[in-house]
């Protein structure tokens, strides 16, 4: 594997929310603070699209180095900004290292330091190419589409932990993302917010609250292990 060079030509900071909102602002000083107001130009919103970061990378001197900010960044999610990185000239100068596997965006502090981690940075030159059927080429075998929110009101209420332990109850289950098993997606807000945090199954159309781990164990036993409803979680008025 390439080894990473002593310092960088340019930095690229990459992830949601970087340029607009309270997330944004508090990143943004904390930046300026720690390398100067020019860093700002160095943040790139992926919520606009990854289009403004393929030309960045076009344009900047290498040799390169790409943060992954995306919260939910995984395995999957590296490999494939690697390989479409690998595909611009000069992607021998280009590197990439994630905060993968946290779960939610880094301090500017912890990315920042991320810089000082040569051991982690990927290069895009020596990509292995991908398989021709990989995890995001194909929807995942399942019986139940769940819709989870993640919007405003259902998150201060604790949506994203109740999601991750839902996907580990499913795992444990033998539920998740296989046949008979349950495709899980992220929502914005699906307006019941006072109910919340909220989720929605299909495809029967229940609507279900989910408030503690307890609520999580009961949803997963009596409708996806047993199949059938889990009265006392829905949603009332549907
Ligand atoms: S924020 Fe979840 S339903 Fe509105």
């Amino acid at each position: 594997m390439t080894t990473a060079p002593a310092a960088y030509a340019q930095v690229l900071f990459v992830g949601p929310d970087l340029t607009h909102g309270s997330f944004a602002e508090l990143f943004r000083t904390r930046l300026a603070a720690l390398r100067g107001t020019r860093a700002l130009d160095e943040l790139l919103d992926s919520g606009d699209g990854y289009a403004l970061l393929w030309q960045r990378v076009q344009d900047s001197p290498r040799p390169l180095l790409v943060i992954d900010l995306e919260p939910q960044s995984s395995s999957a999610h590296v490999d494939w900004l690697r390989s479409e990185l690998a595909q611009l000239d000069g992607a021998d100068g280009i590197f990439v290292v994630s905060a993968m596997g946290r779960g939610e965006l880094l301090s500017v502090d912890a990315a920042c330091a991320l810089i000082d981690q040569p051991e982690l940075h990927l290069p895009c030159g020596d990509v292995t190419p991908l398989p021709a059927s990989h995890a995001w080429s194909k929807i995942p075998p399942h019986q139940y589409r769940v819709l989870v929110c993640s919007g405003p009101r259902c998150t201060r209420r604790g949506a994203l932990p109740l999601w991750k332990s839902l996907r580990e109850k499913l795992k444990a289950a033998g539920k998740l993302e296989c046949a008979g098993g349950v495709h899980i997606t992220r929502t914005q807000c699906q307006f019941p917010c006072d109910d919340g945090p909220t989720l929605s199954v299909y495809p029967d159309g229940s609507w279900y609250r989910l408030r503690n781990e307890a609520e999580v164990a009961r949803l997963v036993d009596e409708v996806f292990v047993a199949g059938g409803q889990a009265a006392e979680l829905l949603i009332p008025n549907q």
